[in-house]
């Protein structure tokens, strides 16, 4: 009996992430990059600014609670996008979830169709001025920050094992 509870608690996050997006309810899991150069790096924070989102090392990997927001465990900060005119939106960690727009369609996080931005799921990733991190942006067209070396196209997921 513990045995199957155990098994069945394993399973339950992927399972239920698979079909809808944007559930009131939440997931929980770490997430990550699955493509060069971003592969199986992490979000988390930059190290020298805790406001900025980046992508990083698994040893630093950032725990979230993901529904319409998307919250750290570690550091409480909500992800947010910013409001900007060029189609590369910035993320940024907030206090307040100003962001109520994300969700999951199967372990890959997206905004939502019924969003303000309808559903996405390319980012950009662009070197950070921190060695080792890269920059992440939420792509609704073709712009990229002039100076940056950037990766379109990326997709960011949950670590499922399903
Ligand atoms: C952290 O980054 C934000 C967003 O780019 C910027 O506005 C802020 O000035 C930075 N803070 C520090 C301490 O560098
Ligand atoms: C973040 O929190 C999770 C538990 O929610 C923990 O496993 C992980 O080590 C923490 N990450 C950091 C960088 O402290």
């Amino acid at each position: 009996m513990l045995h199957h509870l155990a098994f069945a608690l394993v399973l339950a996050p992927c399972a239920f992430a698979a079909p809808v997006s944007n559930v009131a309810a939440a997931t929980i899991g770490k997430i990550r990059g699955v493509a060069d150069p971003i592969y199986h790096l992490y979000l988390q924070a930059n190290p020298k600014n805790a406001s900025i989102p980046v992508l990083g090392p698994e040893s630093s990997a950032q725990t979230f609670t993901i529904g319409s927001t998307i919250q750290s465990q570690n550091t409480s900060a909500y992800l947010n996008i910013q409001t900007v005119s060029t189609s590369y939106k910035p993320l940024v960690w907030g206090k307040s979830a100003e962001t109520t727009a994300w969700g999951l369609e199967g372990d890959t996080i997206i905004t939502a169709t019924g969003s303000s931005y309808g559903r996405q799921l390319n980012f950009l990733a662009c070197k950070s001025t921190e060695s080792g991190y890269y920059d992440l942006y939420l792509q609704t067209g073709s712009d990229v920050p002039s100076g940056k070396t950037c990766s379109n196209y990326q997709t960011i997921h949950l670590p499922c094992l399903c």
